[in-house]
């Protein structure tokens, strides 16, 4: 595929809000082009300029960049540690702040300030070193939205040790997965968490996971519900026996620019996750400075950003680039219709949120419970809004415009990935005027094009390939175990020395940027990746399964759901029950974002005549749209005809 075909034409613009623009940190796209321009031109220069004036360095580096196209290394002979980045460096000027304001879902409310967030991260820090943690070593966090996992994440950062935070929303199957590819030493998790009223028992899931690993040798406990579950003697224990006791002092570990600060797992187009590696240096300074502009960050500001700390946007922007910044975080812990739909508008009022950043699907499913809801709340503190994960569709764009940010807040919709570690393209809310659905302008020293398959660029409005020309700071460094293929998938899918998103976009007439979505086998379900192999791969898992084609349909609220045609072995009976534990089986797999909207059962799997699975045409009936590509390369034209019979009989 070279050409996509941009079918949203959305014409509305809407400038940045005077009184909002005369305060901002940009105030005019001639100060943004400026800005841009000479980031672009002198990337080494820019970059160092930032470097110097955003983090706290224990060692001046001295090579800024040092590049074989798009491997990187950055800020080479300098040393720093990211939690004093985070913490000690705040504490001599603002050590009263507050740094976390954590709702939890039954309601009560914690507040830490910068100084007893310091002294909670290094009290942890000291309980890892006396198990035995120390620089190097992978610790897996399986937690809760609450303070302790924020304190689990710095205390790692205090050591120089990888944490690889996994959502706590995933299987005991891909818990383990995840634990075995990055040989985690130590899991910390709680007891269980709350979620629309009820507990989830986390320790159950990570006892599970924890068979078979050989790795991990201890489990530290945090208690959070107080439900009863069961410790391992030996293996299992609690916070709240081996923390408190700690000592308020720990030295932080200096590591070097390019020691790696954490590892986060991320679907990609294979069935096994990869394991996405970020290093220290380059990603705070990417984070902290994407987060002062595109937030367009004041010392007063109430920042809340609604994404799990399992998803890189709760590690970028809730942790590592607010805190960089010194910044009032809200963290809260639950659903958002707990314990009914006005509960995120009641955060605001509640905290006098100033920025709220959160997903598409999110703001759909808002949008659906009516205006009533926000309508009760004081949502006047607001003066900024932002969206990530998903495109956004203007009609959710203008209700979030309307009702939530009434007119007088800028959107910031803004395009990245895991990969990316921080914001790439998004409008400067004081300088770029903003379009639904639309993200707009490259951040500062970052170069994107649309190219085709060959890496030729394509003109304004022609849809293609989403690139990026230049390296970056804050971009992945490697793939846990796997450089060759972080190399294959990222850097030699198109020619030239580009980065490869695996999106699709156009640029407008005015330079702005559309993303169109994947052009891989990666679905994007409420915001989250998934791979379409996967859910395969969990699918044939099963005894009664032989083959499996996974493709996203459209969903209004989702963005995308996921469709399934299986086909059966010889004995196995299609019907009701089977399709109940075949949603079962993979949930159990992954987890409950993965649950299959659709199962079809089939006879055979439409083919080419090499083998390959026509996902084309899978997904145009799973949209229940007309076939209307080519299908001469199908192997066996018959397969089409029994699908659609079983379509349509579904339909029925
Ligand atoms: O397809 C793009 C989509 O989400 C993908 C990255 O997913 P993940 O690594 O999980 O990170 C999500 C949060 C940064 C991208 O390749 N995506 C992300 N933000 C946007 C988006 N698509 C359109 N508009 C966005 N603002």
């Amino acid at each position: 595929m070279t050409h996509i075909t941009s079918i949203l034409q959305e014409i509305r613009s809407f400038p940045p809000p005077t009184a909002f623009q005369s305060q901002a940190h940009i105030k005019s796209v001639e100060e943004y082009e400026a800005l841009w321009e000479h980031a672009k031109a002198h990337p080494d220069l820019f970059w160092a300029e930032q470097a110097a004036s955003v983090l706290t360095w224990d060692r001046p580096w001295q090579e800024t960049l040092l590049n074989k196209g798009m491997e990187s290394q950055w800020f080479v002979g300098g040393q720093l540690n990211a939690s004093v980045n985070c913490l000690d460096r705040h504490l001599d000027t603002q050590g009263d702040k507050v740094a976390l304001i954590a709702e939890g879902e039954p309601g009560e409310v914690r507040e830490l300030t910068y100084r007893q967030l310091h002294r909670e991260v290094c009290k942890v820090a000291n309980a890892l070193q006396s198990l035995g943690i120390q620089k190097g070593d992978v610790v897996s966090i399986y937690m809760p939205m609450v303070p302790e996992l924020v304190i689990a994440v710095l205390a790692c950062a205090r050591l120089g040790v990888m944490h690889s935070v996994v959502f706590a929303g995933f299987s005991a199957e891909a818990l383990r997965n995840r634990n075995e590819d990055a040989k985690a030493k130590l899991l910390i998790t709680a007891d269980g968490l709350y979620r629309r009223g009820a507990i989830v028992p986390l320790k159950e899931t990570v006892d599970q996971s924890l068979r078979g690993v050989s790795s991990v040798k201890n489990v530290l406990v945090y208690r959070r519900t107080g439900a009863p579950i069961a410790m391992e003697p030996g293996r299992d224990l609690w916070w709240h026996d081996l923390v408190p006791s700690q000592s308020e002092v720990c030295v932080p570990v200096s590591v070097e620019s390019e020691h790696p600060l954490f590892l986060l797992y991320t679907s990609g187009s294979t069935g096994k996750p990869k394991g996405i590696v970020h290093t220290t240096a380059g990603y705070l300074l990417g984070t902290a400075l994407t987060h002062r502009y595109i937030f367009d960050l004041k010392p007063t500001d109430r920042y809340w950003c609604t994404a799990d700390v399992g998803w890189i946007t709760g590690h970028s922007y809730v942790i590592y680039g607010p805190l960089c910044n010194g910044t009032t975080v809200v963290l809260y812990e639950g659903a958002p219709n707990f314990p009914d739909w006005g509960r995120f508008w009641k955060i605001i009022e509640k905290h006098g949120v100033t920025q709220f950043y959160t997903a598409p699907t999110a703001i759909r499913s808002l949008m659906q419970q009516g205006d009533a809801w926000p309508a009760q709340y004081d949502l006047s503190s607001l003066r900024l809004l932002g969206t990530v994960g998903e495109p956004i569709n203007p009609k959710a764009w203008l209700w979030f415009h309307e009702k939530i940010g009434k007119t007088r807040c800028p959107i910031v919709d803004t395009w990245w990935q895991t990969e990316t570690g921080a914001i790439m393209i998004a409008p400067l809310p004081g300088a770029i005027s903003t379009k639904p659905g639309c993200a707009t302008r490259p951040f500062f020293g970052i170069v994107p094009d649309i190219v085709d398959r060959q890496g030729h660029s394509l003109g304004d409005n022609e849809g293609g390939l989403l690139v990026i020309r230049q390296p970056w700071p804050s971009m992945l460094r490697t793939i846990h175990g796997d450089h060759e293929r972080f190399l294959d998938q990222y850097c030699k899918v198109i020619p030239g020395e580009v980065y490869f998103t695996g999106d699709g976009a156009r640029r407008d007439s005015d330079g702005d940027y559309w993303i169109l979505g994947r052009v891989d086998d990666v679905l994007n379900v409420a915001g989250h990746r998934l791979s379409t192999m996967e859910i395969e791969s969990a699918l044939v898992s099963h005894p009664s399964v032989a083959e499996a084609a996974v493709v996203g349909k459209p969903d209004e609220v989702r963005g995308e759901a996921i469709c399934c045609f299986v086909t059966l072995k010889g004995d196995a009976i299609p019907g009701e029950e089977l399709l109940k534990e075949l949603k079962i089986h993979v949930v159990d797999q992954i987890g409950a974002l993965a649950r299959p909207e659709e199962i079809r059962f089939v006879q055979a799997l439409p083919k080419t005549r090499s083998g390959k699975i026509m996902r084309r045409l899978l997904r145009d009936l799973a949209a229940g749209r007309q076939i209307t590509g080519d299908v001469s390369t199908l192997e066996d034209l018959a397969t089409l005809d029994t699908i659609r019979a079983a379509s349509a009989e579904d339909d029925m």
